[in-house]
C-alpha cells in the first residue's frame, strides 16, 4: 500500500465508567472512528490522500474525541460525529478546521 498524505489518528481508549479522566470511547470515539472511514473510502481518498487508524491514548482526555492528524501535527478535540463531514473537507482542501483545532490551554490540560 502507498504512504499516504495523511494519517488521522483517532483516541479509542476506553476506561472504566468509576474513572474520573472519562475516556474518548466513552465519548463517542468507535462512532467517529468509523464515520470517518465510511467517509474517507466513500469519497475515494483511502487509497492515496488518508489513513484512519485507532489509537490509543493520546494523552489529551479533558478534551475527547481527540484526533492527531499527521503529519500536519494538530489536534482536533471534542470531535463528534456531525464534525467529520467538516474534517473530511479539510483533508481534501488541505485545510485545517479551525473551530476544533486544541488550543495551547487545552494542551496543556492534557
Ligand atoms: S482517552 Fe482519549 S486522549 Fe486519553
Amino acid at each position: 500500500m502507498p504512504q499516504r498524505e495523511h494519517y488521522l489518528f483517532v483516541c479509542t481508549n476506553r476506561r472504566a465508567d468509576e474513572d474520573p479522566r472519562g475516556s474518548c470511547t466513552a465519548r463517542g470515539a468507535e462512532e467517529v472512528h468509523q464515520a470517518l472511514k465510511d467517509q474517507i473510502s466513500r469519497r475515494g481518498l483511502a487509497k492515496l490522500k488518508a489513513r484512519v487508524c485507532a489509537s490509543s491514548c493520546l494523552d489529551q482526555c479533558s478534551s475527547g474525541v481527540t484526533i492527531l492528524v499527521e503529519p500536519d501535527h494538530c489536534f482536533y478535540g471534542r470531535v463528534t460525529v456531525a464534525d467529520v463531514p467538516e474534517i473530511v473537507d479539510g483533508i481534501v482542501q488541505g485545510l485545517r478546521v479551525k473551530r476544533l483545532l486544541l488550543t495551547e490551554q487545552d494542551l496543556a490540560k492534557g
